[in-house]
């Protein structure tokens, strides 16, 4: 679990860079994104590796007070920060937002209990990829969709981890393919592919019963 351990070091490290808030041209593209997340007020959303919680607050907003937000991270930093900006939105009541400290890999859900599950620049830092999609796949309600998305293409995001080097030197988005063969194993179908220079967007379905 060497690996693991490397990487909530590295991102408890980037608790407050994470916190600082997005930039106009990076909201205008989780517009984009999240028009695309279909999110219904009391719909139930699992977001993995939920940082210092900017989609958090964005979530939170979209699914009301009916809604459940479950958002979890292996870096108890990135989740105070989380927990802080989620805190000081002061429009929900208790419950409907719960953050949990721990990999996604391990996480086990209730089964078939959520609506979307939304990976906001996450799925390459998974240790085991193959793994969190099953986890993802088991959360999933029959008919229930992943966003796998990204502020950069495919090709740049791989590129940034390799230069930024250390725990997250070999993380990368796979290619279509593989992606593929990834997702259609956990009982996923890949439904939708944007990969452009400034975004990457994939959206996969569970199959209804
Ligand atoms: C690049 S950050 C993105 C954070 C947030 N989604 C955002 O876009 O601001 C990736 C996050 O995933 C978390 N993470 C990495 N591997 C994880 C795993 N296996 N399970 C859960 N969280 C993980 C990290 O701690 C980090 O907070």
């Amino acid at each position: 679990m060497r690996r693991s351990s490397d990487k909530r070091r590295f991102f408890d490290e980037l608790a407050a860079e994470f916190s600082e808030d997005f930039s106009a041209e990076d909201l205008a593209k989780l517009r984009w994104m999240s028009g695309r997340w279909g999110l219904q007020e009391g719909m139930w959303v699992l977001e993995p590796g939920c940082g210092a919680g900017q989609v958090t607050a964005l979530l939170v907003r979209m699914v009301g007070a009916g809604g459940e937000v479950v958002a979890l991270d292996i870096s108890p930093r990135m989740l105070d920060a989380a927990r802080q900006r989620v805190g000081s939105l002061g429009q929900r009541g208790p419950g409907s937002v719960s953050f949990l400290c721990c990999r996604l890999e391990d996480y086990v859900p209730e089964a078939a209990s959520f609506d979307a599950v939304i990976a906001y620049r996450f799925l390459p830092h998974l240790d085991d990829i193959p793994a969190g999609l099953k986890v993802v796949a088991r959360a999933l309600k029959p008919g229930g969709s992943l966003f796998i998305d990204h502020s950069a293409g495919r090709e740049q995001v791989n590129r940034f981890h390799e230069h930024t080097g250390g725990a997250v030197a070999q993380d990368a988005i796979p290619e279509e393919a593989a992606l593929r063969r990834m997702l259609d194993e956990a009982g996923l179908e890949l439904v939708e592919l944007t990969d452009r220079d400034d975004l990457y967007h994939a959206a996969a379905r569970k199959a209804t019963a």
